[in-house]
């Protein structure tokens, strides 16, 4: 559903007209082309208003004061207020308005917003507190037949970012969209639709940020400036007009709102961080244990290994091809033992298998649990095990039919789950999903029962699929996390699953692809997410596949996975030199990992990001404050939680040098631990002259690609947490907790901070209590650094007894440096960058000076 705006109003009056002249003669057909009339009646509510315009009704309500809802019908009934994707206690939220009525607009005032309706076009305007705009319909609403649209102001330099797993540049500004959940093997930069649908954006404009949640399931686009070069806008091909518009202004509190509004994720287990080795398929059996048991000969950390489809007996799911895995609950104790969690994949089609008890088969269908075609009978599709039929995920039952059936395998030892195939991907059909007209029932708290037909659920599908699993695994074992991988999702589907980018190829474009990717889809809430690592369709060439170790190495999901036909991806595959290369990478993770499970629990309670863009972080790095990942020098660039910048060239097969551009003034090389020196330094910019892009940014380097290295910096001011290596996460280091300080500028104080979160990484028990917590500080005064490190909080234990701390960025020209803690003095060591020395942690609060 696409509309040329110009063309498309001048088709609207032109069919108007018609219309109208056709109704004189004879009983009006349905209106194809329909604008809503202007404002006949309107109450004020106390948290918003509710708007008639002829037949039709509109309502705005204040969720908070810096959300709003909008609802639009073209009729007199509201769009049913029921959501896949907001959570109920948002949608019911609610804060005291006042009404702002004038002579051509009537609307309210939160504490933060206004919201002005026009009353001839219905057309409406939201601005900030202090006058700003929010956001301002370009024209009114259009109806075409069941499709709509709304279209949106857009300024010359507003940017947009989110929509999930879309391709191309992080930045959808000048493209355009469609949600319609699509298996899209081998995509490439312009495939679209894909995998998922999350019809959540970012607007950014100045510094100023704001999010838009279209919460409509059916086939929806999105233009950010394609058709049109002045305005924006989305629509859908049916279902409800019912969106959210929240108000940042900072980027950072658009993806909370985001996150408030539709659910964080679950704190992950542990071990789903660890590296992952996958492939379609390991098998048999003994190849699986020689895959694990080469990771751990070449001491190469692991926590995952995979059972992609072949490990079932004719793909049929739930089952276990007993030929090739003949004691497959003994290969899951032995891969248990060797503190490898196994992940088996279980697609979503039950294979149509009747009279051979298959359980999955006969059990459904004489519950009826499948999706059915119009005529009342079960719907059949086929896939991998041939004819399939799906199970009904927007039925509560069904779900829980569903989830029900993972008790073997999760009793086991099977630790993950992965939902493939979920879009839902079918082989036989030209649409390669099912059709439209499939039924499938809503069955559910908060919805009205009735059926649904596959336009409407499509999207949504996926989610539940993932959902199901996610909900049966609690129900089976409510202390322990889940974890599940599916690759269709909807907005929202974070609450229940990761989420991988699905088949990509073994190109360096590919690599290239996945950090905005990666990025678009943490902005809109799936904040743990891979891409596989290698590249899927096709074999990577030896570099490449070094140089994307190195990558996913500071990505939140980092799986080695490939097709079938293949050559073997897996770290060693090109000799000794290039997986010293891999291993230093994945031990450089799993050495980082008391950061990133801090990093981790922290978006399991805010819906930040791991991997960040870095306007998400720095959105006034430059005077004109656009997003720095809109300039080539920074095009490649994320962070890594809040303090870690990784920097890989723009096109790492490239040898050429290239720019790393900083998003603020002062960092220092990972590696080295070297002050990075401020070899550009930010000037204002002239007004009247054009400006310079190398001056719109705090600082650059430039640097030349080696295929060993990639470059990483820690911004100033942090204390970072690092661990001893461990082969997997199961493992309990051994020996001190490293503390890493980065003073930040001298002339401010020098001051840094960190923090550290630990739990038992498994289990519930950090709900009750069981975990640990610590606050890092230093700062300067009287030309002494003064360290502290926080009392333990909460009553998980510590691994460690001591601390080993490593100071950088002190003058290395100065005298020998005392470290002193309550006026003892404690033996120090100096080193090319930092001053390093341990003490012990008995978990009350430790201050130090170093003088
Ligand atoms: C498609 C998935 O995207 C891929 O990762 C998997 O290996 C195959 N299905 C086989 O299950």
């Amino acid at each position: 559903m696409r509309f040329a705006s110009s063309f498309f109003l001048r088709v609207v009056i032109v069919l108007s007209l018609a219309v109208s002249f056709a109704s004189a003669q004879q009983a009006p057909a349905p209106d194809p082309v329909f604008v809503l009339p202007g404002v006949t009646g309107f109450t004020s509510l106390p948290n918003g208003i509710d708007i008639r315009a002829g037949a039709a009704h509109e309502q705005i309500v204040a969720l908070r004061d810096d959300v709003v809802r909008i609802r639009v019908s073209r009729t007199e009934a509201l769009p049913e207020d029921a959501s896949w994707a907001v959570l109920a206690g948002a949608r019911a939220s609610r804060v005291p308005v006042t009404p702002l009525i004038r002579g051509s607009s009537i609307g309210f005032a939160t504490k933060q917003l206004r919201v002005a309706v026009d009353r001839t076009t219905l057309e409406l305007t939201i601005r900030d507190a202090d006058g700003n705009i929010v956001q301002q319909d370009a024209r009114p609403i259009v109806f075409h037949g069941d499709a709509f649209q709304i279209a949106k102001t857009m300024p010359l330099d507003e940017h947009f970012f989110g929509l999930g797993d879309k391709t191309g540049p992080l930045d959808r500004r000048d493209e355009a969209f469609t949600l319609w959940n699509t298996d899209s093997y081998r995509f490439q930069e312009s495939t679209d639709p894909i995998y998922k649908s999350i019809p959540f954006f970012i607007t950014y404009e100045a510094g100023r940020a704001a999010g838009v949640l279209l919460d409509n399931t059916w086939r929806s686009s999105f233009d950010f400036g394609k058709e049109s070069r002045d305005s924006y806008s989305f629509g859908a091909e049916n279902g409800p007009i019912d969106y959210y518009v929240f108000y940042g202004p900072t980027p950072k509190q658009v993806v909370k709102t985001y996150a408030w509004l539709t659910g964080t994720p679950p704190l992950p287990p542990l071990w789903s961080l660890g590296y992952q080795q996958s492939r379609y398929s390991y098998y048999p059996q003994s190849q699986v244990l020689e895959i694990a048991a080469h990771l751990r000969a070449d001491r190469i950390p692991a926590d995952a290994i995979y059972l992609d489809i072949d490990y079932q007996d004719h793909n049929r799911p739930f089952t276990v091809d007993q030929s090739r895995f003949p004691d497959f609950p003994g290969m899951i104790a032995k891969l248990n033992a060797d503190n490898f969690h196994v992940v088996a994949i279980t697609d979503l089609h039950i294979a149509k298998y009747p009279d051979h008890g298959y359980f999955p088969y006969d059990d459904g269908t004489a519950n009826d649990e499948f999706v059915k075609n119009p005529d009342g009978s079960v719907y059949t599709g086929v896939v991998w095990p041939g004819p399939s039929v799906f199970p009904d995920f927007t039925r509560r039952q069904s779900r829980v039919w569903w989830g029900k059936l993972y008790r073997n395998f999760y009793d086991m030892g099977i630790a993950g789950f992965w939902n493939d195939m979920n879009e839902p991907s079918i082989f036989d059909s030209p649409t390669k999903t099912m059709p439209l007209d499939v039924v499938h029932r809503i069955d559910e708290p908060g919805f009205r029962t009735r059926t649904a037909t596959h336009a409407e659920i499509h999207n949504v599908y996926g989610m539940e699929n993932s959902r199901a699993t996610f909900e049966g695994l609690l129900a089976l074992k409510p202390d322990v996390r889940p974890f599940v991988l599916t690759r269709a999702s909807y907005a929202g589907g974070q609450r229940y699953a990761a989420t991988w980018t699905g088949d990509n190829s073994s190109t360096w474009n590919h690599l290239r692809m996945t950090t905005p990717m990666l990025e678009n889809l943490g902005l809109s809430g799936f904040v743990f997410a891979g891409a596989d690592v290698g590249g899927y369709a096709g074999t990577p060439t030896p570099d490449l596949l070094t140089k994307w170790f190195e990558i996913a190495a500071f990505q939140p999901i980092d799986r080695d996975h490939t097709e079938k036909g293949s050559a073997m991806q897996e770290p060693w595959v090109s000799g000794p030199e290039q997986e010293a290369i891999r291993r230093r990478f994945i031990e450089t993770r799993y050495r980082l990992m008391p950061y990133f499970y801090t990093v981790a629990e922290e978006s399991s309670r805010t819906g930040l990001p791991i991997v960040r863009p870095l306007f998400l972080e720095f959105p006034d790095a430059a005077p004109d404050r656009h997003p720095l990942d809109d300039d080539l020098a920074a095009s490649a660039e994320f962070l890594f939680g809040p303090d870690l910048l990784i920097a890989p060239a723009p096109f790492s097969d490239l040898m050429d040098v290239y720019p790393v551009e900083f998003p603020s003034a002062d960092w220092y090389d990972f590696w080295t631990g070297e002050r990075i020196r401020k070899t550009q330094v930010h000037h204002p910019p002239v007004v009247g002259q054009p400006a310079n892009p190398a001056d719109q940014v705090p600082m650059q380097i430039s640097l030349h690609p080696e295929l060993a290295t990639l470059p990483v910096f820690v911004r100033a001011g942090t204390i970072l947490p690092m661990e001893p290596l461990v082969e997997s996460t199961n493992q309990t280091p051994q020996g001190p907790l490293t503390l890493r300080i980065y003073p930040g500028d001298p002339g401010e104080g020098a001051s840094c901070s960190g923090s550290l979160y630990l739990d038992d990484g498994k289990t519930m028990a950090y709900r009750r209590g069981d975990f640990l917590r610590m606050q890092f500080t230093c700062g300067m005064s009287d030309h002494e650094l003064h360290i502290h490190i926080g009392a333990h909080e909460g009553s998980y234990p510590a691994w460690w007894k001591e601390i080993h701390a490593e100071v950088y960025g002190l003058n290395p020209a100065s005298p020998a440096v005392h470290v002193e803690s309550n006026g003892r003095s404690i033996p120090a060591t100096r080193s090319a960058q930092s001053i390093d020395f341990t003490i012990v942690d008995d978990g009350k609060g430790i201050d130090l000076d170093l003088h």
